[in-house]
C-alpha cells in the first residue's frame, strides 16, 4: 500500500516551528487589543454565493480557485446547496455583521481573525492550498464614522506598529486609491480601450485579461510588457473630487505618524470588493510571493451581498509568509556571514581601508578587512567566503568618493556613495 501524505500544497506544522507561530498571533493578539479589536470566529464554510457576489465572480479567486461541493440534499424535494470552502474572511465577517445586525449599535465593530483560508493555487514557497491569514475588519454605519480617511490610517499604522513588535525589518508599504464604485467603471473602460491595439503584443495572460478582467493586467509581471503597462491609463486620472481627497487625506495622516508609503498606481488588487484605498506590504526576502499582507477599503460590500450600507476596511496577513519572514531573517543573524569585505585595491590603500572598515563598524556593521597586497581575484574568493558584500577600495574610489559593491548572492554591482555606504549595507 502506497504511503498516505498531506495532500499536495498543505501541510504540517510541528513543534518547535508551532511556537513561532504561536508568538506571531500572541503579537497580534497583543497589539490589536491596543487599538480596540475584538476576536471573530466564522465558519470555515460558506454558501458559495457570498463568494461570486462579494468577490466577484471573474476575479481568480472565485473563477479558479475556490473548493467547492454540493452538499447532500435532506429531501429529495430540495435542492443541494453548493457550499465553499472560504478562500478569504473578509465576505464572511461581512455576513455576520448583517446576520448579527452589528451596524444596529451605531457603533464602528473592529474584528479580528486568525485562520485557515483555502485556494487551489499553484503551490511553491510561500503559497499553499490550505494557509492562514490574521487578519482584521473595520465596518460600520457611516454615521459612526466608517468612511473616514483617519480609519484607513490608523489601520496601516496600526500594521505598521505590529510588523515592527514582531521584529520584521524591511516590509514596504505600497498604497493606491481605485476610486469609488462610479469611478471604477469608468477607468475599466478606459483600460479595455487602450487595450485593445495593445493587448495583441502582450503576452498571452495579459490577451486573456483584457478581454475578462483589464484590472488584471496590471499585476502581469512579464518584463517585455512592461513599458506598455506603464504607458497605459493611470486611475489616479479617473478619480472624481471625493475620492481624490479622501486618498490626499489617507496619505497626509500617514506622513503625520511617520508611517512611511510609496504609492503604486498599478495596486488595483484581486478581490472586486475594493473602492477607494488598496494597499500591501510586500517583503524582499520572500521571492516570488513577496506580498506579505494585502487589504483596503470596501464600501459596498455589504450592500452587495444584501445587507445595509456599511463602509469598511480591513487586511490580512499571510501568517505563513510572516513565519517566513522571521526565519529567513534569524537565519541571517545566525549566520557568521560579515555584512561586507572590504577590499583595499593596493597597499598604498591599507590605511584609508582600515579607516573606512572603523566607520562602518561603528555604524554597527560586521565587516571583514581584505589587504592591499591581495590581487583582485583573491579578494574576491576571499570576500565570497567572508561576507555577503564586497566593497572595492581605491584611488580613483578614495578620489570620487564613490565605492564600487557587488553583492555576492545576486551579483549585482552598484556604485554608493561613501557617506551613504553604512546605510546602504543595512546599518
Ligand atoms: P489577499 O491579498 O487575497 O486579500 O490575501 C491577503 C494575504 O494572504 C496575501 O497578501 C498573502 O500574504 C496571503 N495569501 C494569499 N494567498 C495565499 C496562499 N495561497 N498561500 C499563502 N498565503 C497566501 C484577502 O484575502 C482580503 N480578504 C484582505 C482584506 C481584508 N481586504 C480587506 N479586508
Amino acid at each position: 500500500m502506497s504511503t498516505l501524505k498531506a495532500v499536495r500544497g498543505t501541510r504540517d506544522l510541528l513543534p518547535p516551528e508551532t511556537e513561532l507561530w504561536n508568538k506571531v498571533e500572541a503579537t497580534a493578539r497583543r497589539v490589536f487589543a491596543r487599538y480596540n479589536f475584538g476576536e471573530i470566529r466564522t465558519p470555515l464554510f460558506e454558501d458559495t454565493s457570498l463568494f461570486a457576489r462579494g468577490v466577484g465572480e471573474e476575479t481568480d479567486i472565485v473563477s479558479k480557485e475556490m473548493y467547492t461541493w454540493e452538499d447532500r440534499a435532506r429531501a429529495q424535494s430540495e435542492k443541494p446547496q453548493s457550499l465553499t470552502l472560504r478562500p478569504e474572511n473578509t465576505a464572511g465577517v461581512v455576513r455576520a455583521y448583517i446576520e448579527h445586525k452589528l451596524g444596529e449599535t451605531g457603533m464602528l465593530q473592529k474584528l479580528y481573525y486568525i485562520g485557515p483560508q483555502f485556494r487551489r493555487e499553484r503551490p511553491q514557497k510561500g503559497r499553499y492550498r490550505q494557509f492562514w491569514q490574521i487578519g482584521a475588519e473595520v465596518i460600520g454605519p457611516a454615521s459612526a464614522g466608517s468612511e473616514s480617511p483617519l480609519r484607513d490610517a490608523e489601520v496601516l499604522e496600526m500594521l505598521a506598529a505590529f510588523l515592527h513588535e514582531l521584529g520584521i525589518r524591511d516590509a514596504k508599504l505600497s498604497i493606491n486609491s481605485v476610486g469609488s464604485a462610479s469611478d471604477r467603471p469608468r477607468y475599466v473602460a478606459a483600460l479595455r480601450e487602450a487595450l485593445q491595439d495593445k493587448a495583441p503584443q502582450m503576452c498571452v495572460d495579459c490577451q486573456r485579461r483584457a478581454e475578462t478582467n483589464p484590472l488584471r493586467v496590471l499585476d502581469c509581471k512579464v518584463p517585455e510588457d512592461q513599458p506598455i503597462i506603464d504607458a497605459l491609463p493611470k486611475i489616479a486620472d479617473y478619480l472624481d473630487e471625493e475620492s481624490k481627497a479622501h486618498f490626499a487625506a489617507v496619505c497626509a495622516a500617514l506622513d503625520a505618524c511617520g508611517v512611511a508609503y510609496e504609492v503604486n498606481p498599478r495596486l488595483v488588487r484581486g478581490l472586486d470588493y475594493y473602492t477607494r484605498t488598496t494597499f500591501e506590504f510586500s517583503h524582499g526576502g520572500l521571492g516570488a510571493q513577496n506580498a506579505l499582507l494585502g487589504g483596503g477599503r470596501y464600501d459596498g460590500l455589504s450592500e452587495a451581498i444584501g445587507g445595509p450600507k456599511a463602509p469598511g476596511i480591513g487586511f490580512a496577513m499571510g501568517e505563513d509568509r510572516l513565519i517566513l519572514t522571521l526565519q529567513a531573517q534569524a537565519s541571517e543573524a545566525a549566520s557568521t556571514l560579515a555584512d561586507a569585505y572590504v577590499a583595499p585595491l593596493g597597499e598604498g590603500m591599507n590605511a584609508a581601508a582600515l579607516r573606512l572598515a572603523h566607520e562602518l563598524r561603528g555604524a554597527g556593521l560586521k565587516i571583514e578587512l581584505g589587504d592591499g597586497s591581495f590581487r583582485l581575484k583573491k579578494s574576491f574568493e576571499m570576500g565570497n567566503k567572508l561576507a555577503r558584500k564586497i566593497i572595492l577600495f581605491g584611488e580613483d574610489e578614495l578620489a570620487s568618493g564613490m565605492l564600487t559593491v557587488k553583492d555576492f548572492a545576486s551579483g549585482e554591482q552598484v556604485k554608493v556613495a561613501r557617506g551613504e555606504i553604512a546605510h546602504f549595507l543595512g546599518a
